[in-house]
């Protein structure tokens, strides 16, 4: 028996990075799996996000677990793909138990370099977008009157980082929608958290280094300075956390930002 069995687990950006192993974590504890992810290349930032056969090879290794997945193409900013995808999640498995709220982009620039298209790119995806994928999936735990809201914010979320300004900007952002939803949630047994994690070793620092011209081991020493002597932690650091958080150990835990920076904020 899984620690998860019987519950329903949506997930935005699914089929990279975190996200990836957050659905396979929760998979392996039994429960099935809502996955949510771009199907096509966005125009900014411009590094390669996760495509369609990213989603399907997502799909096959979670089935072959034993558990059921769903997967759905879209763009969290766009409200018709998120609707569809959250209705579609509700027909397959019945209810949503637990949404992990983590597609997300970074790019550098200065603040007063970055044009209005950039700056609207990542708030729209980071912060409106999560927003989004709650407007849809929180009548449906009301409905429950149970549920789980995990925000994947950064410790860009609480403190600021050099040409950076839209991605913390977001993440803050992030930090008080998690906030007032804990607030507006309570009275339906609806638990909200944000995580904040430090440098994480997925592709989204491949993009990183892509878009700076280093590597992505350049990037990680210019941004990092964790206490605990590691340039990054694994996605799997962060699923484990997310399960915790996510089960009834983590009952009393809720509006609260949960922290995992090997350190980083001692300083
Ligand atoms: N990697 C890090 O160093 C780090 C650190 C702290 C927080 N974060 C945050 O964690 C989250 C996950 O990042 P990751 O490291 O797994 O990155 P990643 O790039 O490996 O994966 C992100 C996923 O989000 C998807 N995505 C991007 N834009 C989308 C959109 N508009 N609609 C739907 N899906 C979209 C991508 O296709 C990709 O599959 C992000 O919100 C990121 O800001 C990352």
């Amino acid at each position: 028996m899984g620690e998860f069995n019987n519950k329903t687990v949506f997930i935005t950006g699914a089929a990279k990075g975190q996200g990836r192993a957050v659905a396979l974590a929760f998979a392996k504890e039994g429960a099935d799996i809502a996955a949510f992810d771009l199907g096509e290349k966005i125009s900014y930032p411009s590094y390669n996000r996760a495509s369609g056969k990213d989603l399907d090879d997502l799909k096959k290794e979670i089935e072959s677990l034993g558990v059921k997945c769903a997967v759905f193409a879209g763009d969290v900013r766009n409200f018709k793909d998120v609707e569809n995808a959250v209705s579609g999640a509700v027909k397959e498995f019945g209810k949503i138990d637990i949404l992990f709220n983590n597609a997300g982009v970074a790019a550098y620039g200065y603040s007063w370099e970055l044009t209005q298209e950039e700056w609207s790119a990542v708030i729209d995806i980071n912060l409106t977008g999560a927003w989004l994928v709650g407007k849809y999936v929180i009548p449906q735990m009301i409905k429950q009157n149970y549920g789980v809201i995990i925000n994947n914010s950064s410790v860009g979320g609480l403190r600021g980082f050099n040409r950076l300004s839209h991605y913390c900007a977001s993440k803050w952002g992030m930090t008080g929608l998690t906030k007032s939803w804990a607030i507006e949630l309570v009275k339906y047994n609806i638990r909200v958290l944000s995580i904040h994690p430090t440098g994480v070793n997925t592709p989204f620092n491949d993009g990183l280094a892509e878009l700076e011209g280093k590597t992505r081991e350049e990037v990680a020493q210019a941004s990092a300075g964790n206490l605990q002597p590691v340039a990054w932690i694994e996605p799997e650091d962060v699923a484990n956390s997310v399960l915790f958080l996510a089960s009834d150990k983590a009952g009393r835990v809720t509006g609260s930002q949960f922290v995992l920076d090997a350190g980083l904020l001692t300083k």
